[in-house]
């Protein structure tokens, strides 16, 4: 029952403003993305993650003194609780790692109360705590669920480093510290995606951070989201081989099955951070050899340009960087829990510009439900 005057129902509220922002703008006709209006392609290239973050959560390029600083704080604020870990420990291993990393980012708030979020230095802290943790417990909990001890992070490795080796104990190659931070940055930001959207719901509501993020956590989780990028894996070895895309790729859209990795609601071309991608992936492959998968999602996108390019269905930011990680020996659960700790910066952005300016999100319903009723006591219902 639509209400006088409501505005009619815009399903998955596309088009619809729920926020001014000033932390970053697609351009989804010509292929741009910027972060307070530097071109990722730039920042993936010339920056670093710890840069980046402080970027987007402080809207300038920090100082030499800033990012040092800032740097320092980081790296001494990646150790757990050892009851952090326990809690990791008693989850079930055969559980995917976005419900662990959902639940032990809720935890961390038990850890560290964060009630007022009217307290600018406390907010800045927990903006800290949560950026330095969740790659120590993404870590940990992988290795834990394999039985083996987690490693305790080391200070001498910068963010994207440490996380590797917090994973592998051994050091990544430079050019493979590299392109793990580069990865990062490609996904640390994105505008009002569903996530985010998550998120700022929640902070709307003037919840502690650590409930923030975990909102948008559990929302990235989804295969129509950050989820996508363990799925492309899935449908490439589904598909098999490069003779085997044309054929497979006819039946699949057909049968109506969406095609993981591909499409995006803003745009309309190749998503510039796919481009990006693809070309972290080759250089990659110089040093990893050239996995049989990355032909058959080069032939998929030659195959999906004439069959979705007309709708304007391209690859998005999900379809290469699963190959990427594969390439550097990590398990396919872990690319979505890779892509929450990157976007945990731009999530903690939009909590902090959400605060600056709140209202609560309420938005309103269309009532297509049964109109009053009078109630039947139970003995006299037929
Ligand atoms: C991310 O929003 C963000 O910014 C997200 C993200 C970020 O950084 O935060 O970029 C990260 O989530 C990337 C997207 C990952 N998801 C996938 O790769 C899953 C597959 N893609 C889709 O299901 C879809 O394209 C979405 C979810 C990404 C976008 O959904 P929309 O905007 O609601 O589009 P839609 O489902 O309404 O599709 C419109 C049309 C439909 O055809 P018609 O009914 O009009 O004939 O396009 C078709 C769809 O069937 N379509 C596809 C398709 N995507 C859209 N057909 C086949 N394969 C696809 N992938």
């Amino acid at each position: 029952m639509a209400g006088e005057g409501m505005i009619p129902l815009r399903p998955g509220l596309e088009g619809v403003p729920v926020a001014e922002s000033a932390i970053s703008f697609i351009d989804g006709k010509r292929a741009r993305l910027s972060y307070r209006g530097y071109a990722v392609e730039e920042l993936a290239r010339k920056s670093c993650y710890e840069e980046v973050a402080w970027l987007l959560l402080r809207g300038e390029l920090p100082t030499q003194r800033e990012l040092a600083d800032f740097d320092r704080q980081l790296r001494s604020h990646r150790r757990i609780k050892y009851r952090l870990r326990d809690l990791l420990k008693c989850l079930p291993e055969t559980g995917h790692p976005m419900g662990a990393l959902q639940a032990a980012v809720a935890a961390l708030g038990m850890f560290y109360p964060a009630r007022d979020v009217s307290h600018a230095p406390t907010n800045w802290e927990s903006v800290i705590r949560i950026l330095a943790k969740m790659p120590t417990i993404v870590a940990a909990f992988h290795r834990l669920r394999n039985g083996d001890d987690d490693l305790p992070p080391r200070d001498d490795l910068d963010h994207a480093g440490n996380f590797y080796w917090m994973l592998f104990e051994r050091e990544p190659s430079p050019a493979i510290r590299k392109v793990l931070d580069a990865c990062f940055i490609l996904h640390a930001e994105h505008t009002m995606n569903a996530s985010t959207f998550a998120g700022r719901v929640a902070a709307s509501t003037l919840a502690d951070p650590y409930t923030v993020v975990s909102a948008a956590i559990g929302a990235l989780t989804g295969p129509l989201h950050g989820g996508a990028n363990e799925q492309v894996l899935d449908m490439l070895e589904e598909i098999g081989s490069v003779e085997n895309v044309r054929p497979w790729l006819k039946e699949a859209l057909a049968k109506k099955r969406k095609i993981m990795g591909f499409g995006h609601r803003v745009y309309k071309v190749k998503d510039p951070r796919a481009t990006v991608l693809q070309e972290l992936a080759e250089h990659l492959f110089a040093e990893t050899g050239r996995p049989k998968l990355y032909d058959v999602a080069l032939e998929l996108e030659r195959a999906a340009a004439e069959e979705l390019g007309p709708k304007g269905i391209y690859p998005n930011v999900d379809f290469y960087s699963g190959i990427i990680y594969m390439s550097l020996g990590i398990p396919k659960d872990l690319f979505t829990p890779i892509f929450a700790i990157s976007r945990v910066a731009g999530w903690l952005a939009h909590w902090l510009e959400q605060l600056q300016n709140n209202r609560i999100f309420r938005p309103e319903q269309i009532y297509v439900g049964k109109p009053d009723r009078a109630y039947v006591p139970l003995e006299e219902r037929p």
